[in-house]
């Protein structure tokens, strides 16, 4: 990456992490870090931590990290170059000419173009003759002809090249249609139009640009809808359909729904804050997306089982997001688009005001499984349904809650809240534990302990507080020069750091954690910013570092000499055993 280290220097000098991340994560001073809910993953106390002093940040609990630049990467889901102009743009800093001539970011543009182009043939043909079937079907569920353009609907002819051949007028190649997956290549070698005899749903980002489409069959004869596959440009689980309409909610209320049909239908009846997920069951990156845009989230999903099945997963990924989850249920309607077709908007706008709050629905749900007149299905509901009650982090909805069972219930409110208060403190103790140990993360997080670490907890924990050192004070490199090689180094990582480190100081083009994007991958960045988080107390001087070289070195010798006696004691187990067996033979 082109990018002279003056430039990034500036460019982070101009966006200081802390004020970034502020403007999306509510930060809290603790000592001369912050602290605040991570943006990455669901949380209900803080393990995000930003570190003003070494300009990064990192989360104990899923292992997230990096500096400013590795920020905007993750939260705005940009590669590293288009982080750059993200920032650069921010600060008023102009991109120096060399940084732009970057390969992956011009073939991300061409695949952008190439879906804006498809987009537009698509919509075209939707007026055109051949478009006619599609026209009715669209205007046939009743969708406005405003409707339909706002959205940019269209209709993908019946052929297996009329969209490939427009491209290729237009310039495309087959490899980038093919990159894009508006077009399939079989087994010869050539290829043919993704979407076929299909109703078309533009998918749209935040910055207007198309990264894909839904294409919906218009009989029961082939699948119902297929949906660009991820490419360069798109990942399903990272975008959420129409929120570039959504986002700019005044009230910052989003209306979350299961289909395309439904939030058109319902921005086409004035909730212009609905979106969906795209095929794909709500994921923690949409999640959190949602929370940025809004501080109240309206579940509004498919009245059927499937539908409520996926209510109650999408209650669990919102928790632990700083938003208020509220769930609609729609009385003599299957979903959003057919309520408002029956009973018009100004029902489902009822409805919405009426709409219960994640817990009066969870306990609603509850009950349903509970046989209340016998005493042990009152008892059995009463513990499930204080689970429910500490899962809000908000007293006065507790207590409200918790009044409301006991009249139910006719139990002593007391009682409740003894129990309410052991199940919160049984919690508290769980996620403690989690915090205090980052090598036991739970399943799914990001970051995997390395074997070659948990082996030899000693000497690691001496090659990281030296790297700790060498990335927060680069000026201490001349005394750890000639007295410490890469050969002292016991782990992999830790040694190949350790070269990237020397390397980059010798050419003068060390900057912290930014020298380190060419190189590691994220989940990578994620490790090295963890080993600064974890090492902040160290003293930054040349005795420190010296004295940490020295217990380095003694480590590493005494694993290399257990190392040589066992394999000694190997040598001479194998030749006793073949001794024996030589014996035996005899
Ligand atoms: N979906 C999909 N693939 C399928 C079926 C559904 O990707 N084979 C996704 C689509 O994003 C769809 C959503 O799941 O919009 C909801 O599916 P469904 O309720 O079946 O479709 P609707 O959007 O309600 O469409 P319609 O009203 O036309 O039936
Ligand atoms: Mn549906």
């Amino acid at each position: 990456m082109a990018f002279s280290m003056e430039f990034i220097n500036e460019l982070k000098m101009r966006n200081d992490i802390e004020s970034i991340v502020s403007s999306y994560v509510s930060l809290k001073r603790r000592g001369s870090n912050l602290v605040g809910l991570c943006p990455f993953h669901g949380e209900k106390t803080p393990s995000f931590t930003v570190y003003p002093e070494t300009e990064s940040f990192y989360c104990f609990g899923c292992g997230a990290g990096g500096d400013v630049i590795g920020f905007v990467r993750r939260i705005e889901n940009l590669d590293y170059v288009e982080s750059i102009k993200f920032l650069a743009q921010r600060a008023g800093i102009a991109l120096p000419a060399e940084g732009l001539d970057d390969n992956m970011s011009k073939l991300r543009a061409r695949l952008y173009e190439a879906n804006r182009e498809a987009a537009r043939f698509f919509y075209k043909n939707l007026t055109a003759a051949e478009g006619k079937v599609a026209l009715d079907y669209l205007l046939g569920r009743g969708l406005t002809p405003s409707t339909i353009k706002h959205f940019g609907l269209g209709y993908a002819p019946d052929s297996w090249d009329l969209l490939i051949s427009h491209m290729k007028s237009k310039g495309f190649s087959a490899s980038e249609l093919q990159m894009a997956d508006l077009a399939v290549k079989n087994k010869s070698g050539s290829s043919y139009d993704k979407f076929r005899n299909r109703i078309i749903f533009p998918i749209i980002d935040l910055r207007g640009n198309v990264i894909g489409f839904g294409g919906r069959a218009m009989d029961d004869s082939s699948a119902k809808y297929i949906n660009t596959s991820d490419t360069i440009i798109f990942k399903k689980s990272y975008h959420l359909f129409a929120l570039n309409f959504a986002k700019n909610s005044k009230e910052r209320v989003l209306i979350l729904a299961e289909g395309y049909m439904d939030v058109i239908a319902l921005h086409q009846a004035g909730f212009t804050n609905a979106v969906a997920t795209l095929g794909t069951s709500l994921t923690k990156e949409q999640a959190s997306l949602l929370s940025r845009y809004a501080d109240e989230i309206v579940i509004a999903y498919d009245a059927d089982e499937a539908g409520q099945k996926a209510t109650a997963r999408a209650m669990g990924i919102l928790a632990g997001n700083p938003v208020k989850v509220k769930v609609l249920t729609l009385p003599g309607a299957k979903d959003p688009d057919e309520y408002i077709k029956k009973k018009g908007a100004d029902s489902f706008r009822k409805l919405l005001e009426g709409s219960k709050n994640d817990i009066e629905y969870k306990m609603q749900k509850l009950k349903e499984g509970f046989n209340l007149d016998a005493l042990d299905g009152r008892v059995s509901y009463l513990k499930e349904a204080v689970k429910i009650l500490a899962d809000t982090a908000d007293p006065i909805e507790q207590d409200v809650y918790a009044s409301k069972l006991s009249q139910e219930l006719n139990v002593d409110k007391g009682a409740i809240a003894l129990q309410l208060a052991e199940v919160q403190k049984r919690r508290l103790y769980r996620e403690k534990s989690r915090i205090l140990k980052p090598n036991k993360l739970p399943a799914g997080e990001i970051t995997k302990p390395d074997p070659q670490k948990m082996r030899y907890p000693k000497a690691v924990a001496a090659e990281e507080a030296i790297i700790a050192l060498l990335i927060r004070n680069p000026e201490l490199f001349k005394a750890a020069e000639g007295k410490l090689t890469e050969q002292d180094f016991v782990t992999d990582f830790n040694r190949r750091l350790f070269c990237s480190i020397c390397d980059k100081i010798k050419d003068g083009v060390f900057s912290g954690i930014t020298s380190f994007y060419d190189d590691y991958n994220q989940e990578e960045i994620g490790v090295i910013s963890g080993i600064i988080a974890k090492n902040s107390e160290f003293v930054a001087n040349k005795d420190e570092l010296c004295n940490l070289i020295d217990t380095l070195i003694i480590e590493k010798k005494s694993i290399d000499v257990t190392k040589a006696a066992s394999e000694q004691e190997i040598l001479e187990y194998t030749k006793k055993l073949y001794e024996r067996k030589n014996k035996g033979v005899q």
